[in-house]
């Protein structure tokens, strides 16, 4: 079904095609269209307080507002994480910011999360009927200083927490000038420690326990990698997502669109991400669950990242390149 559409939405330009294909996917999901096509997967994983229906989600960034949660997850998903979003509402970078690179199945993106602000996305997850588990993506805004980074963080947090299954601090952003700093060092400790005892103090207030992730980037040595482990696994950090677009463009030289600025993802991540999940899943030794992203377009890499050592998986990029049939394919591979 989708082979059919590919075309025609890959000649419109990406965030066209993405309008294009939420406005088909609300009006089928409506109709009950998707639900008969592609019924969910039950094969559940209890996870960090949570039971999943499946294990394939939805990666951050694709539904930024919470605007088509029901629709999306009409599609099979056990899961789905909406933003990045940040507490006020920011355009993002001017346009063109998202390119496709078809020879390698691959994207570019410098969005620089652009988004309607954390209440419009709660005014969403306030009344979302999909029965999976929802997943809320935090950032800061982009005119907020590196130093105060944490505040944005624990706003959107205490907006978002009572509508959120689980909640991830998205450090590993490339197109946020400096985001990506937050992963070193004190920085981290520091941030890690105080949205765990804001998430903790609001666990209490609520009597209910949301986890909270982290998502990293591919781009980080294995040295940083074990020292960033262990500095989450001391602040009480409920799971690590690894990973973000990648900034190595080596595997695109030549290609169309290969030299734009921003995060690739897709194809050309894949190993890359698997490595970081490999790395870590050897270092923390169960400490704390892996929720593996990058480059999964069929079932055989989706397996290979769980056997690097992630619990569950997202896509984005092959979900744009394969379509929703992909979702069951891999949920059904993946061990009960
Ligand atoms: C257009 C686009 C926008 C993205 N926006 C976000 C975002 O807002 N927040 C986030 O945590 N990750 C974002 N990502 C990263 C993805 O969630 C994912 O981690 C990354 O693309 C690697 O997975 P993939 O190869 O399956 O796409 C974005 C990716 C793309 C392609």
């Amino acid at each position: 079904m989708y082979s059919l559409f590919r075309p025609l939405l890959f000649s419109l330009n990406p965030e066209t095609a993405h309008s294009v294909s939420m406005a088909s996917l609300e009006m089928a999901s409506k109709l009950r269209i998707t639900n008969a096509l592609y019924p969910a997967v039950n094969n559940p994983v209890d996870l960090m307080g949570l039971t999943f229906p499946n294990r394939v989600g939805l990666s951050a960034g694709l539904d930024k507002n919470g605007d088509h949660i029901d629709a999306l997850g009409s599609l099979g998903f056990g899961f789905i994480e909406v933003g990045t979003v940040t507490p006020r509402p920011q355009p993002g970078n001017p346009a063109p910011r998202i390119f496709r690179l078809p020879a390698a199945n691959a994207i570019i993106n410098r969005m620089g999360f652009n988004n309607y602000g954390v209440d419009h996305l709660v005014q969403n997850a306030k009344s979302r009927k999909f029965p999976g588990v929802l997943g809320i993506n935090v950032g800061k805004n982009f005119d907020t200083p590196l130093e105060n980074a944490a505040e944005d963080y624990i706003a959107c947090i205490r907006a978002a927490y009572d509508h959120a299954d689980y909640l991830t601090v998205n450090i590993s952003s490339p197109n946020t000038p400096g985001l990506r700093d937050l992963q070193r060092g004190d920085d981290l400790a520091q941030l890690a420690q105080s949205l765990v005892t804001e998430v903790r103090k609001l666990d209490q207030q609520n009597n209910r326990q949301v986890p909270l992730t982290v998502k990293i980037a591919p781009d980080l040595e294995r040295d940083e990698i074990l020292t960033m482990a262990d500095t989450l696994v001391a602040a009480g950090v409920d799971g690590v997502i690894a990973t973000n677009t990648t900034l190595d463009k080596s595997a695109v030289v030549g290609m169309k669109h290969g030299q734009e600025q921003g995060g690739l993802s897709g194809t050309p991540v894949r190993d890359q991400s698997t490595l970081v999940i490999r790395t870590l899943s050897e270092h923390l030794q169960g400490a704390m669950p892996i929720i593996g992203v990058g480059g999964i377009e069929t079932a055989e890499h989706a397996v290979e990242k769980i056997q690097a050592g992630a619990d569950l998986v997202q896509v984005y990029t092959g979900f744009i390149y394969r379509g929703p049939a992909m979702i069951s394919e891999i949920a059904k591979a993946l061990p009960k």
